[in-house]
């Protein structure tokens, strides 16, 4: 995949952005819209899919297991269901590159179908923790052989006679909740997931979408309880996805720490369960609006407009994590620029991201002459209402957020900062850089 050779980059002060730009599509839609499609009887078109490597990853390991997806030449992606239990055995090893969701969504189906795959990853993806999953989908039936830790590369023999399960989530996360939900596709009767925080709720509105029963009801301890019922029959239905507000994230923020900045991101994805950083940003005293708010292939979309903001530190639930759990590396950016100290909490499971990023974010922030400290599971940056030196290079290891968030900070920063890989920001951002300096960005290539 695209990480082979490094593509180093660099970011130095920029002037005001302006202009209007629209985001690629959600990746967390993107891969349920490919693989419940494939579950699904019959041909579905898909407008506005992500064609970030992560996404393409998934279309391929869905190809690999019976599933017809093309891209049209308008852009469109028609996937070709084989429905509930028609999967086949795929002949190569499934490879997701960067991609968690891609591989934990899949081991769920895989397991619940009576075939065996293999699946492994790039070297970011090899270290991340499968156990999680692993422990319910053999609860369900599966059979899976994993590395010590439960790493990949890993095998799943799907259960011949699924069970239906009752899991509850040892943490918020809805790759967990998705792969046992699309395992219990396949079994009779309910299966139920209860999380201890509500997590994105992507796959159960596609899986409604598409035909499913699916219903959520919160719990007395501030969490939900999802319940599919399995073996439903699957329809092909159109659909089109919405901008990915966490990509969104990386321009909005630019332009938040940009003097006398404004954009408009048109047709961002605003679902609540999603919309943790515009909250918190707003709380801090971003302008944000969400314009034209309206529903899209089922889920609410708005027209942001975005302008300069001065910004002031604040203290973040842990609470709040699952609905901006990804948007901590460009938060922490924000947090830098703002007055005072801005506090984090309930960030354990930033540590088995792409990479730890809790760690990375530290480092890096540090290196750009920023006052920052992990206290437990939460961050504490120190703002001081000034823009931070910069000047650092910085190691993004194999993480597309770590990237992106630094190259804003180089933005907006005194000096320039430079990154020892961009490769990564294509597994869920193609484009980044040209959208960016499309806009008055200053990212260029930097040569060693
Ligand atoms: C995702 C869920 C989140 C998120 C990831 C995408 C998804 O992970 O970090 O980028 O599409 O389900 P967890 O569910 O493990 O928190």
């Amino acid at each position: 995949m695209s990480t082979a050779s490094a593509t180093p980059l660099s970011s130095g002060t920029a002037g005001p952005l302006s202009g209007s730009c629209r985001v690629p599509g959600d990746k967390s839609i993107s891969h349920r819209a490919l693989i419940l499609g494939g579950l699904s009887v019959g041909r579905t078109r898909i407008d506005g899919l992500l064609e970030g490597e992560d996404v393409l990853a998934t279309a391929a390991a869905m190809r690999a297991l019976g599933a017809g997806v093309t891209r049209g030449g308008d852009g469109a992606w028609t996937v070709s269901g084989v429905g509930i239990g028609g999967l086949q055995e795929p002949d190569t090893i499934l490879d997701l590159g960067n991609s968690g969701t891609g591989t934990r969504l899949l081991m769920g189906v895989v397991a619940g179908h009576d075939l065996t795959a293999f699946f492994t990853g790039d070297a970011s993806l090899v270290r991340r923790p499968m156990a999680r999953v692993i422990d319910p989908l053999e609860r369900i039936g599966a059979h899976i052989v994993a590395r010590d830790g439960g790493r990949l590369p890993l095998g799943v023999t799907g259960a011949v006679e699924p069970l239906p399960i009752t899991y509850a989530t040892p943490v918020a996360s809805a790759q967990v909740k998705s792969a046992i939900l699309l395992a219990g596709l396949s079994a009779p009767g309910e299966t139920t997931v209860i999380e201890p925080l509500p997590s994105r709720d992507h796959t159960e509105n596609l899986m409604r979408h598409f035909g499913a029963e699916v219903t959520s009801t919160p719990t007395n301890e501030g969490g939900r309880r999802v319940t599919v019922r399995g073996q439903p029959e699957l329809a092909a239905a159109d659909l089109a996805i919405p901008g990915d507000p966490s990509s969104a994230a990386f321009p909005a923020v630019a332009a938040l720490l940009l003097p006398r900045s404004t954009i408009e991101i048109i047709c961002v994805g605003t679902n609540p369960l999603r919309a943790g950083l515009y909250e918190t940003l707003r709380e801090m005293g971003a302008a944000i609006a969400f314009n034209n708010p309206r529903i899209e292939g089922g889920e609410p979309v708005a027209d942001l407009s975005i302008r300069a903001s001065e910004l002031n530190g604040v203290t973040v639930p842990a609470e709040r994590a699952p609905s901006m759990i990804d948007e901590y590396p460009i938060l922490a950016v924000a947090a830098a620029f703002a007055r005072g100290r801005t506090v984090m909490h309930g960030l354990a499971e930033l540590r088995v991201k792409e990479s730890d990023r809790l760690g990375a974010i530290a480092t890096g922030l540090a290196k750009c002459g920023v006052a920052v400290a992990i206290e437990g599971d939460s961050l504490v940056v120190e703002g001081t209402g000034t823009r931070p030196e910069g000047g650092a290079a910085i190691t993004a290891a194999l993480d597309h957020r770590i990237a992106m968030a630094f190259l804003v900070l180089g933005m907006a920063a005194r000096r320039p900062v430079r990154i020892d890989d961009g490769a990564t920001i294509a597994t869920s951002f193609p484009g980044f850089v040209a959208l960016v300096n499309g806009l008055g960005g200053t990212i260029t290539e930097a040569h060693s």
